[in-house]
């Protein structure tokens, strides 16, 4: 099977698991696990930001930054297809008690005049005040997209102007950042608070950062326990983090070169793939109506994808147990599995 369902299906590889298995420890709730210590250091420079704290998921980093941001009846302006608003159980209201506000997006990415326009009057007795933005960088269900320096920068300085807090859940913002051409830093380092996730394109078993001034980082160290994501022995894992820092970040082109490859194979045999939105590791495919049926002819042809929120399309993502020869073979599958579904139809 080629399994292009998503970026998280990732095996630790051998060399991982040596580092996993070598990794030196200690209790992380005391601070005395070294491994722990040495990611959440190197983290934190590699985020541009002050420190970092390791947590076991990127929902409960999200989480965690909303939590710290807000307050009980604050407004949270967030795109609405973003995970945060689709993915997360409504953690905002449950957690944090915050309204979220859903804003309109186009390929994720919603504008700095959007932000303005929900502003609310905070001295008003009635209205919620809005007090966070959230972005998504690279954003999940509009493709992988990634936002342009500039757009950040925009929101960025709105938040600033009007006193907003700013959270970025870069979950994959290795992949934004390689996109764009920039190192994650100089993404991050604007934003309050900055989510990383390790077991996407980074390739660990778990793992992800929050990270935040020194100040923000306190408060989302209890934030750690209070969400039970406090560990021991927690260098175990992140010893993955840091092999993967180490060994991990420079090859996501690959995976980005490898989805167009697939998405150009797939143009050229006729299927339903928009190039112009292939800007990192993930290919959105149009398979028509009935997605189910495509699905399932995609798998008996070995190949498996996933669906997106979007009613006809089915996305394939690439990452680093796909290689060049799995790419060729899915390019070739993926229309014959199509064109079948298509003849069945037609029957
Ligand atoms: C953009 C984004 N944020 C956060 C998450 C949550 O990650 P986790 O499953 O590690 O909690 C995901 C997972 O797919 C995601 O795509």
């Amino acid at each position: 099977m080629i399994d292009l369902r998503s970026d998280t299906l990732t095996q630790p590889s051998a060399a991982m698991r040596e580092a996993i298995a070598n990794a030196a420890v200690g209790d992380e709730q005391k601070r005395e696990d070294p491994t722990v210590n040495e990611l959440e250091r190197r983290g934190a420079e590699f985020l541009g930001q002050e420190e970092s704290v390791f947590l076991p998921t990127a929902t409960m980093a999200n989480q965690i930054a909303l939590q710290i941001l807000g307050r009980p009846g604050d407004a949270l302006l967030v795109e609405r297809h973003a995970h945060i608003m689709l993915s997360e159980l409504g953690g905002p209201a449950a957690h944090s008690g915050l309204l979220t506000i859903g804003l309109p997006g186009t390929d994720g990415r919603f504008s700095a005049e959007q932000v303005v326009a929900e502003i609310r009057d905070r001295t008003s007795v009635h209205v919620a005040p809005t007090r966070i933005v959230t972005i998504e960088d690279t954003h999940n269900s509009a493709g992988g997209r990634a936002w342009p320096l500039d757009e950040v920068d925009a929101i960025l300085a709105t938040c600033r102007d009007h006193d907003l807090a700013a959270h970025l859940d870069g979950a994959r913002l290795v992949n934004a950042a390689v996109a764009v051409g920039v190192e994650p830093a100089r993404i991050g380092r604007g934003f309050d608070t900055v989510t990383l996730c390790f077991s996407k394109g980074l390739g660990c078993p778990l793992g992800a950062l929050i990270a935040g001034s020194a100040e923000l980082m306190s408060r989302a160290r209890r934030g750690k326990h209070f969400f039970g994501g406090a560990m021991r022995q927690a260098g175990i894992v992140a010893a993955a983090a840091l092999y993967a820092l180490d060994h991990n970040v420079d090859r996501i082109a690959d995976d980005h070169a490898r989805a167009r490859r697939l998405a150009e194979a797939l143009v050229d045999a006729g299927v339903q793939v928009d190039l112009e939105q292939v800007e990192t590791n993930f290919v959105q495919i149009d398979v028509g109506s009935d997605r189910a049926g495509a699905i399932e002819r995609m798998k008996e042809h070995d190949v498996l994808v996933s669906t997106t929120v979007h009613p006809t399309v089915v996305r394939a993502v690439t990452h680093l147990d796909i290689t060049d020869d799995d790419i060729e073979t899915a390019g070739e599958a993926i229309p014959a599995a199509l064109t079948r579904t298509a003849a069945l139809r037609a029957r």
